[in-house]
């Protein structure tokens, strides 16, 4: 975890009052510095309200609006229906399977690469 400014933009997610969630992007390294990794995560009591995808509207805006980064992806495991539908509603495009790309309880699981783009 870095204290950078400019290379961690994490916020809380409130919603009904209460804090629902956390969401983050975090810029890459190297020839990926224009490019940020997006993680989030809501409550379990809060799910399917909106406030996901809501989130990850916002901190794409804040992230384009204020920084120089271009690319922001996600990567849910590929049975991560949820998380998949939330990102698409946020405006991310599914860009293709990332085989085997995790090692989980035991397992390999596949992910899925989705991103949006600063036009
Ligand atoms: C993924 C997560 C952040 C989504 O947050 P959320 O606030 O529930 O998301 P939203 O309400 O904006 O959107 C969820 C969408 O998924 C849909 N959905 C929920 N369960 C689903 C399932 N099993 N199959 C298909 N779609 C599903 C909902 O119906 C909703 O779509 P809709 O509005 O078209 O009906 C939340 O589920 C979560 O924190 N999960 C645990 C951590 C996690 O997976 N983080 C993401 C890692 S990449």
């Amino acid at each position: 975890m870095t204290r950078d400014k400019n290379k961690l933009f994490a916020f809380a997610i409130e919603a009904e009052g209460r804090l629902v969630g956390s969401i983050s992007v975090s810029r890459m390294d190297n020839v990926h510095l224009r490019t940020g990794e997006m993680g989030y995560y809501i409550g379990q009591n809060y799910w399917n309200k909106g406030y996901g995808s809501s989130a990850a509207r916002q901190i794409v805006q804040y992230v384009f609006d204020n920084t120089d980064i271009v690319r922001i992806f996600a990567e849910p495991y590929a049975y991560n229906s949820a998380s998949c539908r939330a990102l698409e509603k946020a405006g991310f495009t599914f860009e293709g399977l990332l085989r085997k790309n995790a090692f989980k309880n035991g397992k390999l699981v596949d992910m899925k690469m989705y991103a949006v783009i600063k036009e």
